[in-house]
């Protein structure tokens, strides 16, 4: 169900009645979705086009994240990508929306060496992309950071869990909070988080306990990606989500179509008629 007008923020305190983004999502429309038990949806976008039309059904928030090193740079991890890269995806995303909120990733060293550092960063998201907020990875080891950026007027959203930033850390993408020991430090940073500040946070690839336990403790909302149903908000990857790549097919990921097929296929065709001379026809002439 779409939220009326009434559930949407509204315009700014200043008269910029020519904005095409007058009532959309924001931290506030979150938190009220979790106060009233409504469950939200949101996606990962890179670029206009798909950011409008995600847009068009429906989604209440899209976050220009650091997948995009994957999903459109082709690398192996989410490190490589850069504040310029991330700021350039985020203009694009933003010239689609009208009504998502649009959170912008923090790359990896963009806010880890200051508190000082982290916020500059986020303000050129903010106000370079135009992004509404901004998300960072960690517990512990970012709770100044995330309280001096929020403190400073940048909604900040956390990441806990599988943080991808960390992996040569970690060593493997395997679920987190398995055992209790790190079950309790991630139900811990989970709390803290919220004391420094941030006005969600995602939670990757744990138990579906443990994210039951941090969804029904904390106030803000939790948004979930393979940590199951009981978190108020959901995100995937749109690529996966859409069946277009190939081979990422995690237990998580539910594929709404295989767009790879679709495409591949209408390619392929494509190709056929152009060598084939049957495109153009005469109507797709002058
Ligand atoms: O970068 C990203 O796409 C993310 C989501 C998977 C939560 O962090």
């Amino acid at each position: 169900m779409l939220p009326s007008q009434s559930d949407l923020d509204t315009s700014s305190t200043y008269g910029t009645s020519s904005s095409k983004r007058t009532k959309h999502v924001t931290r506030q429309t979150l938190l009220e979705y979790k106060q009233r038990g409504q469950r939200f949806s949101c996606l990962t976008a890179y670029d206009a086009t798909m950011a409008q039309i995600f847009d068009e059904a429906g989604i209440d928030l899209l976050l220009v994240g650091d997948s995009v090193a994957n999903v459109v740079q082709g690398h192996e991890t989410t490190i490589p990508v850069t504040l310029d890269e991330i700021i350039y995806h985020t203009k694009a995303v933003m010239r689609g929306v009208r009504r998502a909120m649009v959170v912008a990733d923090m790359p990896f060293m963009s806010y880890q060496i200051s508190p000082e550092e982290a916020f500059r960063n986020a303000g050129r998201l903010m106000k370079e992309a135009g992004a509404s907020a901004v998300k960072l990875e960690g517990g512990r080891r970012v709770l100044e950071i995330v309280a001096h950026i929020s403190d400073s007027g940048i909604p900040v959203m956390g990441h806990l869990g599988l943080t991808p930033q960390s992996i040569h850390q970690f060593g493997s993408y395997r679920t987190r909070g398995t055992d209790k020991h790190e079950a309790e430090q991630i139900f811990r940073d989970a709390r803290d988080l919220e004391r420094a500040g941030c006005f969600a946070i995602v939670l990757e690839k744990i138990p579906a306990t443990l994210a039951r336990q941090i969804t029904e403790t904390l106030t803000i909302p939790t948004i979930g990606i393979g940590a199951g149903v009981h978190c108020d908000g959901q995100i995937l990857v749109y690529t996966d989500m859409l069946g277009i790549t190939n081979d990422f097919q995690p237990r998580f990921v539910r594929r709404y179509d295989v767009l790879r097929e679709r495409i591949l296929d209408a390619v392929s065709r494509y190709i056929s008629d152009v060598r084939s001379a049957a495109f153009p026809s005469e109507e797709e002439s002058y």
